[in-house]
C-alpha cells in the first residue's frame, strides 16, 4: 500500500459483484461460496471510485488459480492420519506444514480442503510476485470472498481493515498459504503476523512452506497454539507408498517395498517417480536393483529415467517450460 493510500482498488468495477455495495458493507457475512459471476481480471486504478475504496495502488492481475483449492489428481492416494492431523490443526489459530520440495505439503492440504468443515477455507497459491503488500493483501481478500465472507469496499487489500471484519466472522476462516516460503518482505511478514493477532477467533492459518517462516511461531508454540506437520510426518510410510505403487498397478514383495520407501526417505516426490519408472518397465527387477544401489544417486537417477521414458516431443516441451513455474497451454505452444 502506497503511504496515504493515494490510489484506489475498482474490484467493485473489475469484478461484478465482487464487493456489496456500499449500503451493505460492513453487513452480516455469508455470501455464497465462488459466487458466480466472479471473474478475476486486472486491478487498475480510477480516480472515478468512491472514497472508501481507496486502499491500494496497484495495476496487477490476479489469476483465479492462485485462489482455487488445487484439485486433487487422481494418483493422489489418501492419507488420513495427515487428514487428521490438518483438520485438528485447522481448529486452532496456526498450523505450519514444513518439508523438502516434493514431501507431499500441497497434496495434504488439498485432500483436506476437500473434506473440510464446517470452517470454510480460503486457499492463495503464493510465488514471488506475492512478495509486495499489494499482490498478497490482493489475494488474501480475493481468496476470502471466494471462501464466503463479505469484504467491505474499504477492506479490500488493507490487512488493518480487514482484521476486525475477520475477527467478527460467526463461523472462522482458515486461510491457506501455499508457498509461504516466497514471502521474506518483513514488513509483509509483520503485517500477517500483526494480522493474526487482531484478526483471532474468526481467522485461521494454515500455511505449506519449505522452512519456517519469518512469524512469531515461538510465541504460538508456547501458548500451546502451534501445530507442526514437519518432513518426518509428511513422509510415507511403507504401507503408505504400498498404496502408491497399487494405485499405480504395481505390486512388490514387501522387503523391496521396504528398501524403496528407506532409500528415498518416504519422500513423495522420489516415491511416484519410483513406481512411474516401474510402470510398465520391461524389467522392474532391474530398476529395483539400480533405485537401490548403494552408489546410485536416486533423485537423478529418477529424473534422468523418467525423462529418458518420454518420447523426444515431451522431452522438448519440458525443456522449454521447465524455466518457468506456471505454464498455461497457450505458454507452452509459444515459439513452435
Ligand atoms: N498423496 C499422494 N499420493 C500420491 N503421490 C503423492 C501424494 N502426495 C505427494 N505425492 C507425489 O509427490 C509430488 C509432490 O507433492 P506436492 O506437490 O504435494 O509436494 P510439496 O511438498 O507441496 O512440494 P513443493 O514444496 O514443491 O510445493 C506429487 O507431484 C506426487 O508425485
Ligand atoms: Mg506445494
Amino acid at each position: 500500500m502506497s503511504a496515504g493510500h493515494a490510489g484506489v482498488i475498482i474490484l467493485s468495477r473489475m469484478i461484478p459483484g465482487y464487493f456489496p455495495a456500499p449500503d451493505q458493507a460492513g453487513g452480516p457475512a455469508g455470501t455464497s461460496p465462488g459466487a458466480p459471476g466472479i471473474s478475476l481480471g486486472r486491478l487498475t486504478t480510477s480516480p472515478s471510485a468512491r472514497p472508501e475504496d481507496v486502499a491500494v495502488t496497484l495495476d496487477y492481475p490476479l489469476l483465479e488459480s492462485k485462489i482455487t483449492v488445487p484439485a486433487l489428481p487422481g494418483w493422489a492416494i489418501s492419507r488420513p492420519r495427515l487428514t487428521r492431523r490438518i483438520a485438528r490443526g485447522a481448529a486452532g489459530p496456526v498450523t505450519l506444514v514444513t518439508g523438502p520440495p516434493g514431501a507431499g505439503k500441497t497434496t495434504a492440504l488439498a485432500s483436506w480442503a476437500a473434506t473440510a468443515g464446517p470452517e470454510r477455507v480460503a486457499w492463495v497459491t503464493l510465488d514471488d510476485y506475492d512478495n509486495q503488500p499489494g499482490s498478497f493483501w490482493a489475494n488474501v481478500t480475493a481468496a476470502l470472498h471466494r471462501a464466503g465472507v463479505t469484504v467491505p469496499g474499504g477492506a479490500a487489500g488493507d490487512p488493518g481493515r480487514l482484521a476486525p471484519v475477520l475477527a467478527a466472522q460467526p463461523l472462522p476462516v482458515v486461510l491457506v498459504l501455499d508457498d509461504l516460503q516466497e514471502i521474506t518482505a518483513p514488513r509483509l511478514l509483520a503485517e500477517l503476523a500483526s494480522m493474526l493477532g487482531s484478526a483471532r477467533p474468526g481467522l485461521r492459518l494454515i500455511a505449506a512452506v519449505r522452512k519456517d517462516p519469518l512469524l512469531p511461531l515461538r510465541d504460538y508454540r508456547a501458548a500451546g497454539e502451534l501445530t507442526e506437520i514437519r518432513a518426518a510426518e509428511l513422509s510415507f510410510t511403507v504401507p503408505e507408498a504400498a498404496k502408491l505403487m497399487t494405485q499405480h498397478g504395481i505390486t512388490l514383495p514387501a522387503e523391496e517395498l521396504g528398501l524403496i520407501t528407506r532409500r528415498v526417505a518416504g519422500w513423495a516426490a522420489g516415491l511416484r517417480l519410483a513406481a512411474l519408472s516401474l510402470d510398465n518397465h520391461p524389467d522392474p527387477a532391474l530398476v529395483i536393483k539400480n533405485l537401490t544401489a548403494e552408489d546410485s544417486a536416486i533423485t537423478s537417477y529418477l529424473v534422468a529415467e523418467v525423462l529418458d521414458a518420454q518420447p523426444a516431443a515431451a522431452r522438448e516441451l519440458m525443456l522449454r517450460t521447465s524455466i518457468l513455474e506456471r505454464v498455461s497451454a497457450g505458454l507452452a505452444g509459444e515459439g513452435r
